[in-house]
């Protein structure tokens, strides 16, 4: 940990369940406290009913960023970004989370649970938590997203 963000929540359906709890046992160990917005078993669910919760908390405030997930990512992605002032990037490197807080200022990291090695996600949520948005040329992009 080496930023100020200390609590991360994280979300998935049952396709990103098992990178789920590899994830917050890395971020526990790592010194963060980790909010678990489920799915909490790897029995089929609607991913909407996971990530709508966390969305919400993000877009309200609550926690600067999050990590969701599902099979894909995709669905998890689609349903975070109908949330006003959430950005949720799908990524499945290490370069793509750097630039998505970067460029995109995105405050939560989608990531694909069935389809990248579950230590790279961990890299990558390392990056995406400990790097900062660089602005300039960047803001007013950023602005003209929400609409
Ligand atoms: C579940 O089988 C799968 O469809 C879901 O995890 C996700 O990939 C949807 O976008």
């Amino acid at each position: 940990m080496t930023n100020e963000i200390k609590t991360i929540p994280l979300a998935s359906d049952h396709g990103g369940y098992e990178m789920k709890t590899f994830l917050a046992e890395k971020l526990r160990a790592s010194g963060y406290e980790v909010v678990d917005y489920g799915t909490h078993t790897s029995e089929s669910v609607d991913y909407p009913d996971m990530i709508h919760p966390l969305a919400d908390a993000v877009a309200q405030g609550k926690f600067p960023l999050g990590i969701i997930m599902c099979g894909s990512g995709n669905g998890a992605q689609l349903a975070a970004n109908k949330h006003k002032g959430v950005r949720a990037a799908l990524c499945w490197n290490i370069e793509l989370a750097r630039l998505a807080r970067e460029h995109n200022d995105a405050n939560i990291l989608s990531l694909p649970g069935r389809f990248i090695a579950f230590e790279l996600a961990w890299e990558m949520v390392q990056v995406f938590l400990n790097t900062t948005f660089e602005g300039g040329r960047h803001e007013n992009r950023v602005k003209k997203i929400e609409i």
